[in-house]
């Protein structure tokens, strides 16, 4: 719980390396996510060539921040590792949030930047990373040593729940 209720969206980043064994870290609790039919149609660009990521503002207008991470993780959808059709969209949302959750665990800063539906920034990332047309760019996270310190926010919110109808 602590994990969760902590996480914040840090845009603010030290100039700090993350290293590797920290990023494999997140890859694996990403990887842990549940999916549908155990489909994982998943894959993971790791971006931390600066040159690459100084591009990112260029297509997608809410990435600021991406200008000082040392680092950024592109969740990808492989529609040819699709059983269940569709479902990919939430099988790859279940790995991104596992992959904010245990960045916060280990101290790291992130942020989810929305890609997929927005054409502009799937075709931006796509043309950036050399995606095949199989492959669709869900969401973008930076990730680096906080810069910025946000307190829990308290979403609890008793008129969104319903027990056994509306
Ligand atoms: C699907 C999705 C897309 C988002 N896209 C962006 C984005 O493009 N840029 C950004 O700065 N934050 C983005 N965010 C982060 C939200 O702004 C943030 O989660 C929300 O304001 C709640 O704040 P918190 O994450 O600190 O709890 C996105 C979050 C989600 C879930």
């Amino acid at each position: 719980m602590e994990t969760i209720l902590t996480r914040r969206s840090i845009r603010k980043y030290i100039n700090k390396p993350v290293s590797e064994s920290l990023i494999g870290e997140l890859l694996k609790a990403a990887m842990s996510a549940p999916s549908s039919g155990n489909q994982q149609p998943w894959h993971f660009v790791i971006i931390n060539d600066r040159r690459l990521l100084d591009k990112v503002p260029t297509f997608h207008p809410y990435s600021q921040m991406i200008l000082q991470a040392p680092v950024a993780i592109a969740i990808c959808g492989d529609l040819s590792l699709e059983k269940n059709k569709g479902m990919w969209v939430q099988d790859c949302s279940a790995a991104t949030q596992n992959l904010l959750l245990a960045a916060n665990a280990k101290g790291l800063g992130t942020v989810w930047l929305g890609v997929y539906p927005r054409e502009e920034r799937i075709e931006g990332l796509r043309k950036l990373l050399n995606l095949p047309d199989h492959v669709i760019p869900l969401a973008l996270v930076p990730v680096g040593y906080p810069d910025e310190q946000k307190p829990p926010a308290d979403r609890f919110n008793e008129d969104r729940v319903h027990y056994n109808g509306w």
